[in-house]
């Protein structure tokens, strides 16, 4: 049994929609309110999970009235939490989400996010060790996420960056990562005035661009290869399907996928979780999967 274990974020997204995105100073009248579970890494976890993958979660919550319930998801839906720490004295981490013109606009407040320390990493180094892939994004503090890397690399685990939302990160950093999954705003902050197919040829088999409603395109080591994305039924909320992207790819690739199959039943995950609100409720199981399966495989998971 292959296992994951996702190091980042836990949050809860306050959702409002409305007619447009407001102006400075304006305010405008919206359609509605709603509350969900996000975090770019608890979407993550879940989305491995629902995707029948073993996976536990490294992470931290606050010390008020959303901590418990954000635990008590992560278990819910199968994700081992016992690596996650309360932190006392602040809140856990939320995210205030816009839904305008078939788009989100996000103000992330990482809250105890920012508590996920080297100590916290330290004391869940057996589970990281003993991990078939360690997954992490950006929404945990900068020195945390290279003190993961390092650890991974040397003790030869593998390790998939999703260098999600936007920071620099250092050549030498990169290097010791195996997959690195930037879309194009964030690979344009990695690799600033860089044309991405020169960007694509220097990380072949590592560097996985994703390009929204264009797909994705990667360099398999012979050349550039762009995977086309699929259509989802009805565009309801984008927020997460980067998330469920990265999640449904990890599962695949310890699956010994080929990266272009992992790549298809990551855009296949990723269309589907469009079609609903929230971050993590649209996020598909293996059986919702098999029934849009487009492809000529049936995923046949070990
Ligand atoms: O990637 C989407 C997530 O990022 C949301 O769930 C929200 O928490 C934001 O920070
Ligand atoms: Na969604």
């Amino acid at each position: 049994m292959k296992r994951i274990t996702v190091i980042g974020s836990i949050s809860t997204d306050f959702f409002a929609t409305a007619p447009r995105f407001p102006q400075k100073g304006e305010t405008i009248t919206g359609f509605s309110f709603d509350t969900g579970f996000g975090g770019k890494g608890a979407n993550q976890a879940i989305a491995i999970s629902k995707l029948g993958g073993t996976v536990s979660m490294i992470g931290a919550v606050g010390s008020d009235r959303f901590a418990e319930p954000l635990i008590n998801n992560l278990t819910e839906n199968g994700v081992n939490a016992d690596n996650v720490e309360r932190v006392t004295d602040i809140n856990s981490g939320s995210a205030l989400i816009t839904l305008a013109e078939q788009d989100n606009n996000i103000i992330y407040i990482p809250g105890a996010n920012n508590k996920v320390s080297e100590k916290i990493i330290h004391s869940s180094k057996k589970i990281i060790l003993e991990s078939d892939l360690i997954v992490i994004q950006n929404e945990i503090p900068e020195k945390t996420v290279e003190y993961v890397i390092n650890l991974c690399q040397k003790a030869g685990v593998p390790i998939l960056l999703n260098p999600a939302p936007a920071r620099k990160i250092d050549r030498a950093l990169i290097d010791q990562v195996t997959y690195l999954t930037p879309n194009e705003t964030e690979c344009e902050v990695l690799f600033p005035n860089k044309d991405i197919k020169s960007v694509l040829k220097e990380y072949p088999n590592k560097l996985i661009v994703t390009l929204g409603s264009e797909g994705v395109i990667y360099h398999n080591g012979n050349s550039i290869v762009k995977v086309d994305p699929i259509e989802p039924k009805e565009i309801v909320d984008t927020t997460g399907a980067g998330d469920t992207f990265n999640g449904a790819l990890s599962i695949a690739i310890v699956n010994d996928f080929s990266l272009e199959q992992a790549i298809k039943f990551a855009n296949l995950a990723a269309s589907i979780s469009i079609e609903k609100l929230g971050a993590q409720t649209g996020s598909p199981t293996l059986s919702v999967m098999k029934e849009r399966n487009t492809y000529e495989k049936i995923w046949d998971f070990k």
